[in-house]
């Protein structure tokens, strides 16, 4: 039996399906009708699960934590990628809670272990330039997948691959809600990352390693330096110059691998 989920916002309500399109969907619509802050949406399976820019997500059933997350901040458009980087920051600290493996984050969201992703994070929102209306975080863990198909082998892993054991997706789904909850409010209060930077610089493989900036023009290598207080990564490029390359703008992979 998991232990009881210990948050005041976050989970109150759950909704709880066998099957799903995908959560992000469910809860976007429930959203849009008005749900509260805090909502969560857990599917066992996804027949949809929507990836980022446009990719498909694989959900098999009862092998992952496929959940979703609705949030109303009262934020600028532009701070909402801070959103996507505490999650990140939740989901790693929550797996080496509950499983002991040693996770890192790829900047800006991706969740490693060995070099390979085990989590992928979507955040979805709905407003303009003068008010958000709300922000789904769409968390989706790899957890008791046993293998990928060999185009993913290389990029992808699980929890199981990794640990060698099964692992409770309750249990890891209540940890990644109360460090989510966490460090959601501190950023609400302070309005900046400030408070929880130190502990995602603490865990970001991509500040540790040279990286290859995927630019749309030519790919270049670069050594990261920091993250800034709005989650750009600051990196040095081999002629010298500075670059702050902002969430969503480009990839950014390992010189020697995905991570
Ligand atoms: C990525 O491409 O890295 C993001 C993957 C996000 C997957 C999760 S699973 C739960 C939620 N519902 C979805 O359809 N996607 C997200």
């Amino acid at each position: 039996m998991s232990k009881k989920l210990e948050t005041q916002v976050f989970g109150k309500e759950i909704y709880r399906y066998e099957e799903v399109t995908s959560t992000n969907e469910v809860a976007r619509n429930m959203a849009k009708e008005g749900a509260s802050e805090g909502l969560v949406v857990i599917a066992d399976s996804q027949n949809k699960g929507r990836g980022r820019l446009g990719r498909s997500w694989q959900s098999p059933k009862g092998q992952g934590v496929w959940m979703s997350v609705i949030t109303r901040p009262q934020i600028q458009v532009q701070d909402i990628p801070a959103i996507t980087l505490i999650t990140g920051l939740a989901v790693c600290k929550a797996i080496r809670q509950t499983t002991s493996l040693p996770a890192y984050i790829k900047w800006p969201n991706d969740i490693v272990v060995d070099g390979k992703k085990v989590c992928g994070i979507l955040t979805q929102m709905s407003g303009d330039a003068s008010k958000i209306n709300y922000v789904i975080i769409g968390i989706g863990i790899n957890v008791n997948i046993e293998s990928f198909p060999e185009e993913l082998e290389e990029v992808a892993t699980s929890l199981k691959i990794e640990g060698g054991q099964n692992y409770d997706r309750e249990e890891i789904s209540i940890s990644t809600l109360e460090f989510l909850e966490l460090y959601y409010k501190e950023y609400i209060k302070v309005g900046s990352l400030e408070n929880v930077l130190d502990k995602y610089k603490d865990l970001c493989i991509t500040l540790k390693n040279q990286v290859l900036v995927l630019d749309d023009k030519k790919p270049y290598k670069a050594t990261p330096l920091d993250i800034d207080k709005r989650g750009g990564l600051i990196v040095v490029r081999e002629d010298g110059g500075k670059e702050t390359i902002k969430f969503g703008e480009v990839s950014v992979r390992g010189i020697y691998g995905y991570a």
